[in-house]
């Protein structure tokens, strides 16, 4: 299933759905709403779908899709916290890996995290969970990068 992005559409119809959910609305928590909620739906093979925010050096539950998660994340600590430091992708195969990997949902296996960044400033993170191992090929990291690019530019941010 690695490799696979979406069941019924490709990556570019994917989005494009999602450049059209955000088109019309400069509000981050609306557009990370939809596109969370977007990413749920649309992918097969992901348990959670959502973004942090900085909020000085923490990162802060933003809007999400998926069970309830931990609210906050030092920076450092964590994949999220880690990708957020280093601002850069991190792609995690198998979770149980990872030195330091929070298990909000024990059911999640692999996991990507995306920083968001506008410019050189850190805004926060998309954080996409699965339950199976190994999820996250380059396919999907491309895909989630393009999103995370969109999310950022989609709105005006505090
Ligand atoms: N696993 C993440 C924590 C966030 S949850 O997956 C939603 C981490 O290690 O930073």
């Amino acid at each position: 299933m690695k490799g696979m992005i979406a069941s019924e559409m490709d990556a570019e119809t994917l989005l494009a759905q999602a450049a059209a959910l955000v088109a019309d609305e400069r509000d981050w928590v609306a557009n990370a709403a939809n596109l969370s909620a977007l990413v749920g739906t649309q992918i097969p093979g992901l348990n959670w779908s959502g973004i942090y925010v900085l909020r000085g050096e923490t990162l802060v539950l933003g809007p999400f899709f998926g069970k309830p998660a931990c609210v906050r994340i030092a920076l450092g600590q964590g994949v999220c916290g880690t990708a957020a430091r280093r601002r850069e992708t991190i792609v995690v195969p198998d979770v149980h890996a990872f030195p330091g990997h929070i298990a909000c949902d024990p059911a999640s296996q692999s996991e990507i995290v995306v920083p968001l960044l506008e410019g050189e400033q850190l805004l926060g993170v998309l954080d996409i969970d699965s339950p199976r191992l190994d999820r996250f090929g380059p396919a999907e990291r491309a895909f989630f990068e393009d999103l995370a690019a969109l999310l950022v530019r989609s709105a005006d941010w505090p």
